[in-house]
């Protein structure tokens, strides 16, 4: 069953008031609901109960019992007399049975719920879309022992025991809301407590609910937590609205994280830190879901979506603020650099293949299949272009208005948008096309100068591809940063300029050129297309030692080693001087922070060269990124090694500084390695073991894990019994082996399938086996293709359990018409298998029946 965004229609009853009444039991949890149903306009439909995998013991309506209802479509039908009734239903579910983590389910010991996008009709008969706003109440009883703690949205209300052994609680959220958003958990959990107080002195306590034995790990956490409550009263005016803020952490979850208001609920991964045991870039993580589970309770929560084909409006703008947020803790520059890395690898693939859809898509199966990179980092990259056309000051004024006009509603990305045309002063009909045309736009551009005019003309033109149903699409709106550079002397000739183009072609002049001029581009990644340009290798070169936008300066570098990596895949061979040169340059500019010098330096991904060829040959990508790195890796074999010292370790620390000179140190390392040099095992071993945290640790396992030593198996044996009992970090023992390069990975991780301490049945887990070898180019392709097979019965097994997680594994085999007839036809053929599979989920379905087609 398709549904459409042309279909949609407002709910025919409201329901403001409901009332559950939760008794807690793994196997047999009993639900009673009672909803306040009030008929919304002038109509005689029925009430349309929305339930999943559960069967209604008990309906009444205003108190008397009935059976004249009908289940049609999997909805509750229930023809009602009035305007207002109560309605009254009972079910009995299983969460320790829901392995699907959706709705109501057990995650070690610890009962808690996930509803978005529509888990809640898992736990109860209710009309489950997001414009159906309500205030809760809900009580709760479970065994004390068992389930010492009971927490939902809001505030707690009253609490007490009963004489059986089990007590209760009850909490209260005033704030109308949809059902997506309700949450309760019910476990054995510890607590570490804070608090913060809004600019109009609101004392909100805080709360990170652990098992006990994770306490320790919460600190971080907490603390994003309390910078993020400030940085959204400073940067968007918006505080906190509760006297309680909860956060719990589970192991087995879905996604990330879960803004349910009052009670965010997390994966673990993105809570526990300690320095043993968590890398930077996962405290990097943590601080950003933390903060972006935070942000939605306005830009999700108190203005929510009308329908799920509004769900950009809440994540785009959401992750825009957590990216704010994130760049305003440390380097601005190198955390766009890494959001733009993320965006590429993700995101623009996405909108090349057979599932690319709008910002705002027209149609789906299964509205879990669009939790995407389009919806999220597009629709962020939205938000940002209209941030950049207003300017900080109207877009400020802007999103006040839009919290101002649609707080306590459920909005749209047109109200959205309209906000920012009137509070910001702009006409952005045009760019609204950003919003239903998917595909990534390709901007060309060519400079023309005439020597001794003292003038020079850029040429821009663009082109946005068609894309699986959508084709002769029209020009977009692209705001784009430039400048112009001497080439003598290396100055800035005039200022930066904000050109947006918004037709097909368009040519600008610059005055005052007085020596032969080179363009920086699209600087800071003002607009999310690709850039055709016609600069030189020496342009580039002269762009990454002397652009003053560190974002540019890093996208020159990145554009000579593309360009370099390209040609070598194509040719077989390539000069390796110029980027060689780059490279020596940047790692001597003390100018320059680590964490920058570290991202400059990096090689693009084997994934991201194979997005510029028609065909992808995987193995000649290798190659050619190998050569390149082995003769960085000999050329400046002192610097690396001087980067990578002992002698630059210091006690860990959580600063910007100290991360940059961890990030390069690894970096460095890899270099050495590549090298070829005879002591590079021993090295990394070394650093493995004197490692006071898991970011220098776990860097060396990944670079030894790129090769084969007697180091690379006892540091995996070590790190493994090490970290026994540490899930988090035994996924990154199953990831770090998936993602290697090495020839035998196809072997080994089929392999680790089979080990004993991997399972199906926890997504964090599947994804780092799974998820990991589908992104490793080199061994998901290697000849043969018995690594589709192998993904295929994984994402098999794992659809029967939890069908969401499958889904979301499966884009890798959709990329065939990128590959050679030979690599195509055996994706496709397990693309047809899986669809061809009886019973599977619509999710699964979905993703492999529409990449088969598209
Ligand atoms: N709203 C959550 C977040 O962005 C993610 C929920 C994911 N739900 C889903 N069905 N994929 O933080
Ligand atoms: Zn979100």
């Amino acid at each position: 069953v398709v549904t459409r965004r042309s279909d949609y229609a407002p709910p025919a009853w409201q329901v403001p008031q409901v009332a559950l009444d939760v008794a807690l039991d793994p196997l047999a949890t009993r639900v009673r609901a009672r909803l306040e149903v009030v008929r919304s306009g002038a109509h005689d439909e029925p009430l349309r109960l929305d339930g999943a995998g559960q069967v209604p013991l008990a309906v009444r309506v205003d108190g008397i019992a009935v059976d004249d209802w009908r289940i049609v479509g999997g909805q509750l039908v229930l023809a009602l007399p009035g305007e207002a009734h109560v309605i009254e239903t009972e079910v009995e579910i299983a969460p320790d049975r829901n392995t699907q983590l959706m709705g109501l389910y057990a995650s070690g010991g610890i009962l808690c719920t996930q509803c978005e996008a529509e888990g809640f009709r898992r736990i109860t008969w209710f009309p489950d879309r997001p414009d159906v706003l309500s205030t809760y109440r809900v009580r709760m009883t479970a065994d004390k022992a068992r389930f010492p703690v009971l927490l939902a949205n809001g505030d707690p209300v009253a609490a007490g025991d009963n004489a059986d052994g089990t007590h209760w609680a009850e909490w209260h959220d005033p704030y109308p809301k949809p059902s997506y958003l309700f949450a309760l958990v019910a476990g054995n959990l510890a607590v570490n407590r804070g608090t913060f107080t809004t600019r109009s002195g609101r004392v909100v306590d805080l709360g990170i609910w652990v098992r006990a034995a994770d306490l320790a790990r919460t600190g971080h956490a907490l603390h994003a937590l309390q910078l993020a409550m400030a940085w959204d009263e400073r940067v968007y005016g918006r505080e906190y609205d509760l006297d309680v803020f909860n956060i719990v952490a589970v192991d087995d979850f879905n996604f990330g994280a879960m803004e349910n208001k009052g009670l965010n609920i997390f994966n673990s991964r993105y809570i526990l830190a300690d320095p043993d045991t968590a890398t930077d870039w996962d405290y990097d993580a943590i601080a950003a879901v933390v903060a972006h589970e935070y942000f939605h309770n306005w830009s999700g929560n108190r203005i929510t979506c009308r329908d799920w084909f509004q769900l950009s409006l809440k994540e785009g703008f959401t992750v825009y603020r957590d990216q704010g947020f994130s760049a305003d803790q440390g380097s601005a520059a190198v955390k766009r650099i890494e959001d733009v890395r993320g965006l590429r690898a993700a995101q623009f693939p996405e909108d090349a293949g057979p599932l690319a859809h709008p910002v705002r898509p027209e149609s789906y199966i299964e509205i879990g299949n669009f939790y995407t990179a389009t919806i999220y980092n597009k629709g962020a990259e939205l938000i940002r272009m209209m941030a950049t056309i207003l300017g900080p000051e109207r877009f400020r004024a802007a999103t006040d208005l839009y919290f101002d006009r649609f707080d306590g509603t459920a909005a749209t990305c047109e109200d959205f948008v309209a906000c920012m045309e009137e509070a910001g002063g702009v006409d952005l009909t045009r760019f609204r096309l950003w919003y239903s045309q998917a595909g990534t736009p390709r901007v060309s551009a060519t400079l023309d100068h005439q020597p001794g005019s003292g003038r020079a003309t850029l040429h821009l033109a663009q082109k946005v591809p068609d894309t699986p149903g959508q084709t002769h699409k029209q020009p977009q709106v692209l705001p784009l940063r430039l400048r112009l550079f001497g080439a003598e002397t290396g100055r800035p000739l005039g200022d930066e300029r904000l050109v947006i183009l918004s037709d097909t072609a368009a040519s600008i002049t610059f005055e005052t050129v007085t020596e032969r001029p080179v363009v920086s581009l699209n600087r800071g990644f003002s607009a999310p297309v690709v850039i055709d340009s016609d600069r030189s290798a020496a342009d580039l070169a002269f762009l990454a030692r002397h652009d003053d936008d560190p974002f540019a300066r890093y996208e020159a570098m990145q554009q000579l080693m593309l360009d370099t990596l390209v040609a070598a895949t194509v040719e077989g061979e390539a000069d390796h001087a110029a980027v060689i040169a780059a490279v020596a340059d940047t790692l001597d500019d003390p100018t320059l922070d680590r964490a920058f010098v570290a991202e400059a330096v990096l090689l693009p991904a084997e994934s991201f060269i194979g997005d510029q060829l028609s065909t992808v040959d995987p193995e000649a990508i290798f190659q050619a990124r190998e050569a390149l790195r082995r003769d960085l890796g000999r050329a400046l074999d002192a610097r690396w090694r001087a980067a990578c010292d002992p002698a630059l370790r210091r006690p860990f620390a959580y600063t910007p500084e100290d991360k940059g000179i961890r990030r390069l140190r690894n970096v460095a390392l890899g270099y050495v390695a590549a090298s070829g040099a005879a002591d590079a095992p021993a090295l990394a071993y070394a650093q493995f073991e004197a490692a006071d945290n898991m970011t220098d640790r776990h860097g060396a396992l990944t670079t030894l894990v790129g090769g084969r030593s007697a180091q690379r198996d006892a540091a995996l044996d070590v790190f493994y019994h090490r970290y026994a009992g540490n899930a988090l970090v035994l996924d990154k023992w199953f990831q770090t082996q998936a993602l290697s390069p090495l020839e035998d990975t196809p072997a080994l991780v089929a392999e680790l399938a089979q080990h004993p301490d991997f399972t199906l049945a926890n997504p964090n887990r599947a994804r780092a086996l799974i998820g990991a070898f589908g992104a490793n180019q080199r061994a998901f392709h290697a000849d043969g293709g018995d690594g589709y097979r192998w993904l295929a019965d994984q994402l098999l097994a794992l659809d029967a359990l939890n069908p969401q997680t499958a889904a979301k594994l499966l884009p890798p085999l959709g990329r065939w018409r990128r590959f050679d007839p030979v690599r195509a036809d055996r994706m496709r053929a397990e693309l047809a298998r899986i669809v061809a599979t009886p019973d599977i989920s619509k999710d699964l379905f979905e993703q492999a029946s529409k990449s088969l087609e598209g």
